[in-house]
């Protein structure tokens, strides 16, 4: 798939909940550093992340790689997201990541600085060559209206929103008008949080039978299914090495169309809106 025309693998390492116990630092490390060695250049992280603590972790991770190598995602909090203080919390995670630039800045949600400003700021780093594009998260249809309203709107290059089986809303309006406005998606809990948002899909008879059928774990499935279209990338987090590996590899998996009809019976796409899922 391409984010801000740079081809990358459909799926990259997420990292909320990481870097916080010195315990696991070690292990959350190697997490990271396999997912690159697998083939993995986005790492998706944020400010509010441990409070700094998961960007000082991927800062130490991504140490031993080339820096063009990798696909680096940020996220500023809303009421960071000023002309004021964007440079500054900007600094601050370029800082915590050990490096001179982001490839993607992204505002986390929306907040009550007015969106052109956020804009014109996000826009300032981009042209001082800190940030190589900027995006969006948790942006429902409504919100990237206004945002494509603005002038500089249209250089926004992602909207980072909740996606997975159990979690379709998006497909009846909003993910419709990415589409038509070529914004790709970045889907995160593409697992639902290895299965624990309630949904009991790794118990799915169903999806048992497609992961037996591809030689594949329903983890695997899910991410190949979140990945389907070309266009979206999923950042599944994990500070296992192991399923690390196999999340890496579901970028492999294509789904047969039957398949994905056989899935579509049983979860649904929406047929009216919903409202924008967030965690
Ligand atoms: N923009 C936003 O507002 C927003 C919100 C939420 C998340 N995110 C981003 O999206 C990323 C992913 O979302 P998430 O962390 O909420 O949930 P997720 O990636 O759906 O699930 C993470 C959980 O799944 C487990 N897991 C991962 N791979 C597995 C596998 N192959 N087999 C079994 N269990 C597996 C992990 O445990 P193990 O460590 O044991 O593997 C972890 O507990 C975040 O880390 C963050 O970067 C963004």
């Amino acid at each position: 798939m391409k984010l801000d025309n740079r081809e990358v693998l459909p799926i990259g390492l997420g990292t909320w909940h990481m870097g916080d116990q010195l315990a696991k630092r070690n292990q959350e490390i190697a997490a990271l550093r396999t997912g690159i060695e697998q083939g993995a250049q986005v790492i998706d992280t944020a400010e509010m992340y441990g409070k700094g603590n998961a960007e000082r972790l991927v800062g130490e991770a991504i140490q031993p790689y080339q820096r063009e190598e990798l696909y680096l995602i940020s996220k500023v909090y809303p009421w960071n997201a000023s002309t004021k203080q964007l440079p500054i919390s900007l600094e601050n995670s370029l800082k915590r990541l050990q490096t001179d630039y982001l490839d993607m800045y992204l505002l986390h949600w929306t907040g009550n600085i007015p969106l052109k400003e956020t804009v014109a700021a996000m826009e300032q780093a981009r042209k001082a060559g800190l940030i190589r594009s900027w995006g969006v998260s948790n942006f429902d249809v409504s919100d990237m209206e206004e945002l494509l309203d603005l002038p500089d709107g249209r250089y926004c290059q992602s909207n980072q929103v909740l996606y997975n089986l159990g979690e379709r809303g998006i497909e009846f309006d909003l993910l419709p008008y990415m589409r038509e406005k070529h914004i790709p998606l970045i889907a995160y809990s593409p697992i639902a949080q290895g299965d624990s948002l309630g949904d009991g899909l790794t118990q799915q008879k169903l999806l048992q039978e497609i992961a037996t059928a591809h030689q594949a774990s329903v983890f695997q499935i899910l991410l190949a299914w979140c990945i389907r279209d070309g266009h979206t990338l999923a950042i599944p987090q994990s500070s296992d090495q192991e399923h690390t590996i196999s999340n890496i590899k579901a970028a492999e998996i294509q789904l047969t169309k039957e398949e994905i009809t056989l899935i579509d019976k049983i979860y649904p796409t929406p047929t009216h809106k919903q409202r924008l899922a967030v965690l």
